[in-house]
């Protein structure tokens, strides 16, 4: 069988030190791929062209946490209980598959699964009952006394368990935007696409949180007349993203600003524009937290459409659980334009009863009766843990009191734009993969664009005489010395060489000739268009700034 497109980015990746499968010498594991030397400078790439996004463009913040987490965390995000894949196992072979990787769209898991019509996909006999498997690999924290955790399964929780600091953080301010980059971990029920579907991959989260009465973005006025590709699973348009929102066809400035930002990321990194679309989630694929949401698709050949940034408003969902669950003051304000007095009526908790009646709990009991809001109190209920205690009336007073109140509470909602990094990196290998023949041979250029590729500029000199090495070394290290990364390459022909270095994307070649010694002068290539411009050694590195910034 011919390689496809995928076999042979994955041959180069390897070869030449991108990707390649983790664990290898050792039989590998699917779902698990190392970065190599240039891989690694890759996806760094990627990942600060994402920030300057995010962190300038947009103003959010970065924050960092750990990537194993409490049960408590995700129980209350809904993950334990929801973050499940629905999935089948063979009768006879045992292989393992996710119900929706082999169920045609739009046929419920009943229909297809009554009478034995679905059969295995590797040994055609029948398969058992489906049943559902949760994602999230599981650990413990500590030994003895140890505490339930998981990998996390989205860097996302970090940052909602961190909204009241952050909150202050950021000054009280709405929309307000925080960001992480990290690992994700999903124990796929058996992943068979490669790098497309890992158990450990590379996730960049942005948690922007607004005040649900105005989910306007500051920047939306600028933007408003840029086009948006949408797919609504139905038809494809191009629409701008004042008239997006005006239809209805995207629900808020919010979420169309983002997708917006995410497409304008994409391009810039290298995606292909008429491989690319937005496709809204239909009802039931939404994730459990998820009100909207809008996919960026990218097109590869051989797994077509993959998901590789989703893009959702996920309201006040995780907020709203992670002060039911932790009772932490997670509210922000809305400010009046003066402070109002308002009567109020407060529990204030009688501590010298409440403390040897309800000893360890007593002081979140204290918490939430302080918190509560109070109208015609009959009975008290308080909910720790799992456990519902009845609150006797002797342990509180209801006081009356008059308030100055200079705002009024409420739960942000977020919109949430997550990339998964990997996935766009591979598509980004493909979109740019160039084959063409060379007196015979196959000849193959990774046409990334010169601010992501993981080598700017490749230092050749032409022959192996070591005046030209001398000026050759020099002119290698000046350009490392003002941060731009070479390769410095003295084997081989020419040719050969130039070769090596459009097999992994470098930009720029450039060659020390003996001219070079004459006139301190060299031939500066280009990757795109083979042309050779000669340049004055002193002038090199504000060219190949000039064009690397482009
Ligand atoms: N945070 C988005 C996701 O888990 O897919």
């Amino acid at each position: 069988m011919p390689l496809d497109v995928y076999d042979k980015i994955m041959m180069l990746a390897k070869r030449r030190g991108f990707i390649y499968p983790s664990f290898e010498i050792y039989g590998g594991s699917a779902g698990f791929y190392d970065y190599g030397p240039l891989g690694s400078r890759l996806k760094q790439n990627i990942e600060n062209l994402w920030r300057n996004y995010y962190l300038l463009q947009d103003n959010c913040v970065e924050i960092n946490t750990p990537t194993i987490t409490l049960y408590e965390v995700l129980k209350a995000s809904g993950h334990v209980d929801e973050f499940t894949d629905i999935t089948v196992d063979c009768k006879k072979c045992k292989q393992s598959y996710k119900v929706e990787e082999i169920i045609e769209k739009n046929i419920s898991i009943e229909d297809a699964f009554n009478n034995d019509k679905v059969k295995c996909p590797t040994c055609s006999k029948n398969l058992k009952d489906p049943y559902p498997v949760n994602l999230m690999f599981s650990t413990k924290i500590g030994i003895e006394q140890s505490r339930d955790a998981f990998l996390r399964p989205e860097t996302a929780q970090g940052i909602f368990t961190n909204f009241h600091l952050l909150y202050r953080y950021g000054r009280e301010k709405l929309p307000f935007g925080v960001i992480q980059v990290g690992k994700g971990y999903r124990n796929e029920v058996s992943p068979r696409q490669g790098i497309i579907r890992l158990r450990e991959f590379s996730m960049a989260e942005a948690e922007i949180f607004f005040d649900p009465k105005d989910k306007t973005h500051p920047n939306f006025e600028i933007v408003k007349d840029e086009k948006l590709y949408l797919f609504d699973n139905e038809k494809e348009m191009k629409i701008s993203l004042e008239k997006s929102v005006k239809t209805g066809e995207i629900n808020n400035q919010a979420l169309a600003y983002y997708m917006y930002l995410t497409q304008k990321f994409l391009m810039s990194a290298g995606v292909d524009p008429k491989k690319f679309r937005f496709r809204k989630h239909a009802s039931d694929e939404l994730a459990h937290y998820a009100q909207e949401c809008w996919d960026a698709e990218l097109y590869s050949e051989r797994f077509g459409w993959i998901e590789c940034v989703g893009i959702a408003d996920r309201s006040a969902y995780d907020l709203s659980s992670h002060i039911n669950s932790s009772k932490t003051d997670m509210y922000a304000m809305r400010k009046y334009d003066k402070p109002k007095i308002m009567k109020v009526k407060k529990i204030v908790p009688k501590m010298g009863v409440l403390g040897p009646l309800f000893k360890d709990k007593a002081g979140k009991i204290q918490t939430i009766l302080e918190n509560m809001k109070v109208n015609d109190i009959k009975k008290i209920y308080v909910k720790i843990n799992d456990e519902t205690l009845e609150i006797p009336k002797d342990c509180y007073n209801v006081v009356e009191f008059e308030e100055k109140q200079i705002g009024e509470k409420f739960i942000p909602h977020v919109i949430e734009p997550s990339y998964g990094i990997d996935r766009i990196l591979y598509c980004i290998l493909e979109h740019n993969y160039d084959e063409i023949k060379k007196k015979g041979e196959e000849y193959r250029i990774l046409k990334l664009n010169a601010h992501i590729s993981p080598i700017k500029v490749g230092v050749l000199p032409l022959v192996s005489d070591s005046r030209l090495i001398k000026i050759a070394r020099e002119i290698d290290k000046n350009l490392r010395d003002a941060g731009i990364a070479t390769y410095y390459d003295e084997g081989g022909t020419i040719g050969r060489r130039y070769a090596r270095m459009d097999e992994i994307g470098t930009p720029f070649c450039i060659t020390i000739d003996h001219d070079s010694i004459e006139n301190n002068s060299v031939t500066i290539r280009d990757r795109d268009t083979t042309k050779q411009e000669r340049k004055k050694i002193e002038n090199i590195i504000k060219f190949i700034r000039d064009k690397i910034s482009k």
